[in-house]
């Protein structure tokens, strides 16, 4: 099954840029969603140099308004989508103690606020057309913890919930929902936890079984499955990819 719309909500970089790739690669026409505009434009003309569709949108997913034009736009120009990938998303590091109302209330906006705006805002499309596959990006975090993460964390679970909330309510329309809680995956989000030292990559893959830390295109592979159409019976579920660090 090929041609299908899909958005990718932080399409322009890390996880949602290789499954932006991944997807067109298979053949559907993706929509790229995210807050740096220009990023998004040159990650859609990359795929589209590369033989693939793709349009590339400035899009703040915390601004449900702004979701929702951009929504109207994909439906003119590739048709309904019948594919959304949340992985836009924030770390917003800080120590239990020195979160601020505004910057838990930050984090939420950014990775499960949006998560709910987007799936309220696709999921009529995908009712309508009988047939639809909802991937969300939570974090490996939501297994185990992870000190100093306490709002990205929370927001993350949260994420977790409503999947499998979504995954019972729409499951009859034949739409799935799943979350991938990625575990350590090299992308420039990564990149600057290690950076500001609160990673320490050597140390991670020595406790990761498969002895590496991840690609995006490991997270990109999985979604590709999770999106297809014998993936149908699978719904609710959390698929993490994480070399064995979380089983
Ligand atoms: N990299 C990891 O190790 C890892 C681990 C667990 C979970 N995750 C999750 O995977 C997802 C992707 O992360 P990544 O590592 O690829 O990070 P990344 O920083 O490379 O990519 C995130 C993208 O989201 C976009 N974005 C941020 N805020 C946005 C907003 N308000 N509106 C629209 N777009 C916005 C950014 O511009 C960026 O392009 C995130 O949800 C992250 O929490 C990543």
């Amino acid at each position: 099954m090929t041609g299908r719309t899909a958005v990718v909500t932080g399409g322009a970089s890390g996880i949602g840029g290789a499954i932006s790739r991944r997807l067109a690669n298979d053949g559907d026409l993706v929509a790229i969603f995210d807050i740096n505009g220009a990023a998004a434009e040159s990650a859609a003309a990359e795929i589209t140099q590369d033989g693939g569709k793709a349009t590339g949108l400035a899009v703040d997913v915390t601004d449900r308004t702004a979701i929702a034009a951009a929504l109207d736009e994909v439906r003119a120009v590739l048709g309904r989508p019948a594919i959304l990938v949340n992985s836009a998303g924030a770390t917003l590091a800080s120590p239990f103690l020195d979160i601020t109302r505004d910057s838990w209330q930050a984090a939420l906006a950014v990775n499960l606020t949006s998560t709910f705006d987007c799936c309220q805002l696709v999921l009529p499309d995908m009712i309508d057309e009988g047939w639809g596959r909802i991937v969300n990006i939570s974090s490996s975090s939501v297994h185990s913890g992870s000190p100093g993460l306490g709002a990205y964390v929370t927001s993350k679970s949260g994420v977790v919930g409503l999947t499998k909330v979504l995954a019972l309510e729409f499951g009859r329309h034949g739409i799935t929902v799943n979350s991938i809680p990625p575990g350590f995956i090299d992308t420039p989000m990564l990149r600057k936890t290690v950076d500001s030292g609160m990673v320490d990559v050597d140390a991670q893959i020595g406790k990761t079984p498969v002895g590496r830390i991840g690609r995006p295109e490991d997270v990109a592979a999985t979604t590709a499955f999770l999106v297809s159409d014998e993936a149908g019976y699978i719904t609710g579920q959390l698929i993490g990819v994480n070399g064995g660090r979380n089983t």
